[in-house]
């Protein structure tokens, strides 16, 4: 698989991005099998048994070597995730055509994918972060801008694009907010290569998202998401009304209030030294499970489709998008 030829494969230059709690092989062998990339955490299987399980499905269902459809899974390569290493001997096992990474320097990860043939994209967050990846020898770099579900960026993407750009032509994929085929397209003419799309996963049959969390999704609006770093440690994106359910009113009193408000209820979690989120402990699957995170494009889901009718969707809008434009 050389990088930018299955791109050029694919029904839309789309990566379902990867989610704690909602990515799970179903998720990721529905998106491969729909014509994009399907990806999933590492940090979902709670022991290296699941995890190993997990990938035999998907090498099952996607197959493996030269012929597999492209998929990816994400790992954590910072000392703070204690599986780390462990996990990394499973993707070496199973050689996943496309290793995501999070956090971390990527280069160890980048020799020994390179081995087995695959491709290595790191997720970044400012041109520091872009700079190391890219001595690290990444085939590809993941904008995850301002806006976006789970741990969000800041940085506009018509900004952060082009200042990466110019300084590197390996394969670009932003994410944030980007939840329609007019998205996908806008960030291709931006001089992108791939849309990261996470937040209109959640709303799809084949996600494991409760109920209650694809209609939260459905119910709400870019003005329902509350950026906060109270949750996890960083900067993530938060839905308003999982917050107000679980006793907190973000308007209310000021900020001051608010965070006190946080502190009250995710300080006896995050006392366990959880520096690191998406990991496997208990604690931290809790934060995600009744604090629903999503990103601004909220406001742009109806329905909870499957995967190939949300492709059908996607191709649509991007085609009405083009001739809109030409
Ligand atoms: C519920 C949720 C869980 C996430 N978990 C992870 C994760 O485990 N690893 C990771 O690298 N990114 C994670 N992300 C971030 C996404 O991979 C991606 O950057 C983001 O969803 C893109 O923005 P969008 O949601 O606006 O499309 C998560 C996002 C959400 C919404």
């Amino acid at each position: 698989m050389t990088n930018q030829n299955y791109i050029d494969q694919l029904r839309l230059p789309i990566i379902q991005s990867p989610m704690f709690i909602v990515s799970n092989a179903r998720l990721v062998i529905a998106s491969s099998k729909a014509g994009i990339v399907g990806s999933f955490p590492t940090a979902n299987c709670r022991t290296l048994e699941a995890l190993d399980q997990e990938f035999t499905e998907i090498t099952q269902a996607l197959g493996s070597g030269k012929d597999a459809l492209p998929w990816a899974v994400n790992i954590i390569v910072s000392k703070m995730y204690a599986r780390s290493n462990d996990d990394i001997e499973l993707i070496l096992k199973h050689k996943p055509p496309i290793v995501i990474t999070s956090l971390g320097n990527p280069k160890e990860v980048v020799n020994k994918v390179h081995e087995y043939g695959g491709l290595v994209y790191s997720d970044v967050i400012n041109l520091y972060h872009s700079k190391k990846a890219i001595s690290a020898g990444v085939d590809g770099l993941i904008l995850v801008c301002n806006g976006a579900g789970g741990h969000t960026g800041d940085l506009s993407p018509f900004a952060f694009i082009s200042e990466v750009r110019s300084i590197f032509d390996g394969t670009i994929i932003v994410g944030g907010s980007i939840s329609s085929g007019d998205s996908v397209l806008a960030i291709q003419a931006l001089g992108a290569d791939m849309a990261y799309m996470g937040t209109r996963f959640i709303a799809t049959e084949e996600s494991d998202a409760t109920e209650d969390y694809k209609q939260m999704i459905l119910n709400a609006s870019a003005g329902d998401i509350i950026k906060s770093n109270k949750i996890t440690g960083v900067n993530g994106n938060w839905l308003e009304q999982s917050l107000n359910n679980a006793g907190i009113n973000p308007n209310a009193g000021g900020i001051q209030s608010t965070i006190s408000n946080f502190k009250k209820m995710i300080m006896p979690l995050i006392k366990q030294k959880l520096k690191v989120d998406f990991d496997v402990s208990k604690a931290s699957a809790k934060r995600w499970k009744d604090i629903f995170s999503a990103g601004q494009g909220v406001g742009s889901i109806s329905n909870v489709p499957s995967v190939e009718d949300l492709m059908l969707e996607l191709e649509q809008q991007y085609k009405e998008s083009k001739n809109r434009i030409s």
